[in-house]
C-alpha cells in the first residue's frame, strides 16, 4: 500500500470531554474489567490535538495542566498513532501536540479523548494517500483496543455504553443540558477507584448493570429537574471512600442551588447539573469561592465528538 502526507502538513482535531449520567457497575470479571450499563453525555470542555509529520514520534502538551501529561508512550495519543500506522503499514512519525482543557486524572476521559483525537487527526494525514483508508468501524475498533472509553470520545453526543463501556449505542437527547464541574487537586487512578469498588462490595450480590428507563425518558425530553432524579453513579461511594473530601464539594454545589451533585465518572471531578446558564455561573461562583475544588469549569451537554477543525496545506 502506498501512503503519502504531504511534509509539513498538519491536522487539527477538537475532542470533548464526557460526563457519566449513569455508571452502573456489575461484578468484576476473569478479565478485570467491570461490566458496565454507561450512559455516557459529551460535554463541552474539550482538548485539541495537532498532528504533524516529524522525523520520529513524539508529543508535547500545553495549557495549565500540561506538566501531569505523560509525554511518552504510555501517552494514549501516542499509543494511538502507533495503533493507527500499524494499519496502514507505515512508521508512527508524527509530532503530537495536545492543547489541553480537561481536567487531568479527573472522571472525565481527557486521556481518552485525547486517544481518539490523535486517531482521527493520523487517520486524516495518512487516509488521503492510501489505496484503503481506515472505515469508521476500524477506527472505533481501534478506539475500542486503546480503552474502555475511548470510542465514546470519537462518537460524542450521548450514548449507553455496554460490556466494559465500548460497545455503544447512541442516545436522542431533546435539549440542552448545563453542567458546573469542579476540579479537585490530583487526579484518581481509575484501576484504585474499581479497587475500591471490589472492596466495599466484597461479599455482596453485585446485580447485572443496567441503564434506567427513567434516566433514558429524561434524556429524550430534555427536562434536567427529571434527569436530576436519575443521575446515578455506582463509582461514587469508592470515589468517596478514597476522598471523603468530595462529600464537602458535593455538598457546596447542592447548598448553591444545583439540581443534583454526583462524582463524575472514578472521579475526583464532581458534576452538578443545573437549571440552566445563570444558575451555572452561581453554583460555579459558589464552588469557586468555598475552597473546596480547584477551580469551577461550566459547559453543556450534549457535545460533538472528535471532529477536525484545522488543516495546513
Ligand atoms: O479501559 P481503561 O484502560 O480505560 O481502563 C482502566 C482501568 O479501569 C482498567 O484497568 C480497570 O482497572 C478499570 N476498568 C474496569 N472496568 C471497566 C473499565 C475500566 O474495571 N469497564
Amino acid at each position: 500500500m502506498t501512503v503519502l502526507s504531504v511534509p509539513g502538513s498538519s491536522v487539527t482535531v477538537r475532542v470533548p470531554a464526557k460526563v457519566n449520567a449513569q455508571l452502573a457497575v456489575g461484578a468484576a470479571r476473569p478479565d478485570g474489567f467491570h461490566d458496565l450499563a454507561n450512559v455516557f453525555l459529551a460535554v463541552s470542555l474539550y482538548d485539541e490535538i495537532t498532528v504533524t509529520p516529524a522525523e520520529s514520534l513524539r508529543i508535547t502538551c500545553s495549557g495549565p495542566d500540561a506538566d501531569q501529561v505523560p509525554l511518552d508512550r504510555t501517552n494514549l495519543a501516542a499509543r494511538a498513532a502507533e495503533a493507527l500506522a500499524a494499519r496502514y503499514g507505515i512508521a508512527p512519525d508524527v509530532h503530537i501536540h495536545i492543547a489541553k482543557d480537561i481536567p487531568v486524572a479527573g472522571g472525565m476521559a481527557g486521556g481518552s479523548a485525547d486517544g481518539a483525537g490523535a486517531l482521527l487527526a493520523c487517520d486524516a494525514l495518512w487516509s488521503a494517500g492510501a489505496s484503503s483508508p481506515a472505515s469508521r468501524e476500524e477506527l472505533l475498533a481501534i478506539c475500542a483496543e486503546l480503552g474502555s472509553d475511548v470510542p465514546f470520545s470519537l462518537l460524542g453526543g450521548a450514548a449507553l455504553g455496554t460490556g466494559r463501556g465500548e460497545l455503544l449505542t447512541p442516545l436522542e437527547v431533546g435539549g440542552v443540558f448545563h453542567w458546573v464541574f469542579a476540579v479537585a487537586d490530583g487526579g484518581l487512578s481509575t484501576p484504585a477507584v474499581y479497587g475500591e469498588f471490589d472492596r466495599l462490595t466484597a461479599g455482596t450480590d453485585v446485580p447485572p448493570p443496567a441503564a434506567a428507563p427513567a434516566l433514558l425518558d429524561a434524556l429524550r425530553s430534555g427536562d434536567p429537574t427529571a434527569l436530576a432524579g436519575a443521575l446515578a453513579n455506582d463509582l461514587q461511594p469508592a470515589a468517596l471512600s478514597l476522598r471523603p473530601a468530595l462529600a464537602d464539594t458535593l455538598a457546596t454545589g447542592t447548598s448553591a442551588g444545583a439540581l443534583a451533585a454526583l462524582v463524575s465518572g472514578s472521579g475526583p471531578t464532581t458534576a452538578f447539573l443545573v437549571k440552566d446558564e445563570e444558575a451555572a455561573a452561581t453554583v460555579a461562583a459558589a464552588l469557586r469561592a468555598s475552597g473546596t475544588c480547584r477551580t469551577a469549569r461550566t459547559a453543556t451537554s450534549p457535545a460533538r465528538g472528535a471532529v477536525v477543525t484545522g488543516r495546513t496545506p
